[in-house]
């Protein structure tokens, strides 16, 4: 049997998870609160910037199999599996999860369940939510224990969003029953014939896998940052450093990248999130390292603007700097948490005269932070310049020829906020270089 498909929340991680199983042959049904999105969407037009997604969409909507509503009598009368992809921001003025999206789904689609379906959760949530929900939503359906509920966390990398849903690292699925089992695995039968791995397990684990994961990447960054900052210190060099302990398989170099510091709207909310869990939990002592993984990450952005002002003769004031990037990270146009805004922010509040460019969150930038000056190119940004910044490792940055930068900007002064340049090119064409964590 094939199932049909609906898909809950429509953003990143929504609207991705529609278009790729449609694109997988399955009938699909988005339901989006917010009208004006469910019509652009419609109108096979992606609110977000992601590789390869709106051709996916538009091939969806063109095949007839991906439509979207507003209405969730719609949806409960269509799907035989209902995927939940709502956000789970962190709550103003606090540390935990505000997971009041989820309850609102379950609230507005349980009344119209009259069948048997499965109801698949796939947002980042504190442990124990997935549990409530499910008997929440046994309450409130019709159908009763008829409706099931099974958790399958997500764990897509924005900018790679399309081959991350269609070729995972692993399944992961927290379930009850074997119905669920069965259902899913006919769902995600391509990944599985791939060889994916999968892996069974009940809720609280399943919610618990997401969570941990991200806290142990959040680690891994700011291990090699805090490194960077002793490498400081010692006039070490923190690049060379990290180089040589990724040739131990054990450590391995990926994310091990030292610089600016992870931002966006997963990793610094999921681990604060996670604490306030843990705490909530009695388990506070165990995840009190990820309040200094934290703190590393948010002194990297103070310490870039003691580097810039440094660059800058000691103060802002008078001082025109040119910033590269403002998404969170390069093919991306998400600017939640950004770091490199976060650094043109503070820097402006210092009295400098910033320029920013990045090549997809210009918009997003400009609407978030109006009083910010923006730029045509990284070029018009680097216009006058007395201090270039390199914020976000667009490939167009790196890819910036020193000589042709150099003419423009009032000082060949440059801070690679990512590690992302080769000193000694930029230094050749008479760059004043520096790096975090570099001598
Ligand atoms: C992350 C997880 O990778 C993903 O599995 C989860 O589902 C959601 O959160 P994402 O937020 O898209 O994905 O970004 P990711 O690629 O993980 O990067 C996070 C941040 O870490 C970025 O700001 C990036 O610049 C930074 N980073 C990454 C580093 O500073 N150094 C590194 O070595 C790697």
């Amino acid at each position: 049997m094939s199932y049909r498909l609906t898909v809950l929340g429509t953003g990143y991680l929504g609207a991705t998870h529609a278009a790729c199983m449609a694109a997988l042959g399955f009938e699909v049904l988005g339901l989006d609160v917010d009208p004006a999105k469910v019509a652009r969407l419609q109108a096979g037009e992606l609110p977000i910037h992601e590789p390869g997604l709106e051709e996916l969409l538009q091939r969806g909507l063109e095949s007839g199999r991906l439509r979207f509503t507003t209405s969730y009598e719609e949806a409960a009368e269509f799907g035989d599996v209902h995927f939940v992809c709502v956000g789970t921001p962190q709550k103003k003025g606090e540390y935990a999860a505000d997971v009041s999206y989820l309850d609102a789904v379950v609230e507005s689609l349980a009344p119209y369940l009259t069948r048997e379906c499965l109801v698949i959760g796939k947002s980042t949530v504190p442990v124990g939510t997935a549990q409530r929900l499910a008997d929440k939503l046994t309450r409130l359906a019709p159908a009763g224990d008829q409706v099931e509920l099974a958790w399958n966390p997500e764990f897509l990398r924005e900018g790679f969003a399309v081959r991350d849903t269609m070729h995972p690292d692993r399944i992961v699925l927290g379930v009850v029953s074997d119905k669920a089992e069965k259902v899913m695995r006919e769902v995600y039968e391509s990944m599985l014939a791939e060889g994916t791995p999968l892996i069974i397990t009940d809720y609280p684990t399943a919610e618990l896998v997401k969570v941990a994961a991200n806290a142990f990447l959040a680690t891994k960054i700011s291990f090699i940052n805090a490194m960077a900052e002793v490498c400081e210190a010692a006039h070490a060099d923190v690049k060379d450093l990290s180089l040589a302990l990724s040739f131990d398989e054990r450590i391995g170099g990926r994310f091990l990248n030292p610089g600016l510091g992870f931002g966006g709207g997963c990793l610094p909310k999921d681990i604060r999130a996670f604490m306030a869990r843990a705490g909530e939990l009695g388990a506070d002592q165990a995840l009190t390292f990820l309040r200094e993984v934290d703190a590393i990450n948010m002194r990297r952005r103070a310490r870039m603007v003691d580097l810039a002002r440094e660059l800058a003769g000691g103060s802002f004031r008078g001082c025109t700097v040119g910033v590269l990037g403002a998404a969170f990270k390069p093919n991306s146009d998400d600017i939640r948490d950004s770091p490199a805004l976060d650094v043109a922010v503070k820097i402006r509040e210092q009295g400098g005269k910033v320029t920013v460019y990045d090549p997809v969150a210009l918009g997003n930038a400009r609407k978030a932070h109006p009083t910010l000056g923006f730029g045509s190119s990284a070029l018009d940004a680097a216009r006058g310049a007395h201090v270039v910044l390199l914020l976000t490792e667009w490939q167009e940055f790196i890819d910036l020829d020193p000589e042709r930068l150099g003419d423009v900007v009032a000082a060949r002064k440059i801070v690679d906020g990512r590690n992302a340049l080769d000193a000694e090119t930029w230094r050749a064409s008479g760059w004043h270089y520096r790096a975090l964590g570099r001598p």
